[in-house]
């Protein structure tokens, strides 16, 4: 029996490379949260920045903007939030792919709903007692537009040595098979790490670099749907292949995700998401820490 998990539930997690917990976060938190990321958007000048989240692996990349939300709030754009003339199609309340990447620590709201005892116990129990918050992000998967993440680890984006990346999920709104929600591959986890994202010379952005080129498992036969009610987390162990389709429905999928690594492990700094020392890392007991 762990501080927080039951002995099956860590078992679940090791066999399974994914845990749901429903019931995680309450219900007043999640409406906080999402009223919070609701003004963020609202407050956000929409002329002043045109990212846009690519969402299709094969072509994304980061561009310097991107380098630069490791240590802010930016809003990134839906791919098809734009007409042909590039004028936004809807308001940019319902354009706005993801608000990242370092709400945790620059925002209170979303302080208070990451650096939790009971979430500081989950990761414990699930065998990172120095979990360091290392990025978040605000996914708001738009209604009609939200956009498909393809088959990704998420070790390929937040590298390790050991890899010690676990995804920490946090549904904010039901999540359905209409709306889009998370599939992941049973025991996926056990399989090497395809790729990582590298940061280029220039330091100004970062590309892909193939480590090993067999096929993630493809959506639906090799993936399961985790359909999940707001208030639940889902815990993705960083090597977990996962996938979320397009939303075409009338309903937005609010989720909010943040990202650990272990403060033992070595983060590179070839890793395209770098904190300064204005800005130092926290463990989720909340005790600060320099890489
Ligand atoms: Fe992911």
């Amino acid at each position: 029996m762990g501080a927080f998990l039951t002995d099956q539930q860590i078992a679940d997690y090791h066999r399974d490379g994914f845990l749901v917990l429903p019931d995680f976060a309450k219900p007043s938190a999640c409406v906080a949260l999402k009223a919070q990321a609701e003004k963020i958007l609202h407050n956000f000048d929409p002329d002043a920045n045109r990212s846009v989240f690519t969402t299709n692996e094969q072509s994304r990349h980061a561009d310097q903007q991107f380098i630069d939300s490791a240590t802010g709030i930016i809003c990134f754009f839906e791919e098809e939030a734009f007409d042909d003339t590039g004028t936004l199609k809807q308001s940019k309340e319902l354009s706005i792919n993801k608000i990242g990447h370092a709400m945790h620590d620059l925002d209170p709201v979303f302080e208070s709903f990451t650096y939790t005892p009971e979430l500081a116990a989950v990761a414990s129990d699930l065998g990172m007692p120095d979990a360091l918050a290392l990025q978040t992000m605000y996914i708001c998967k738009q209604p009609r537009i939200g956009g498909e993440v393809s088959c990704h680890q998420d070790a390929t984006f937040l590298y390790s040595d050991p890899i010690t990346v676990t995804g920490f999920w946090f549904a904010i709104e039901d999540a359905t098979l209409e709306n889009g929600c998370l599939w992941a591959a049973p025991g996926g986890h056990k399989t090497t790490l395809r790729k990582k994202f590298v940061r280029n010379e220039a330091n100004d952005g970062a590309t892909f670099e193939v480590l090993d080129d067999s096929p993630l498992p493809a959506a639906p036969t090799e993936l399961v749907p985790l359909e999940v009610k707001a208030g639940t987390l889902v815990v993705l162990h960083g090597l977990l292949p996962h996938w979320s389709d397009v939303n075409r429905s009338e309903k937005s999928r609010h989720a909010y995700s943040l990202h650990c690594i272990s403060e033992s492990a070595e983060y590179p700094e070839w890793n395209w998401l770098q904190r300064n020392s204005e800005l130092p890392l926290r463990r989720l007991d909340k005790v600060a820490v320099s890489l």
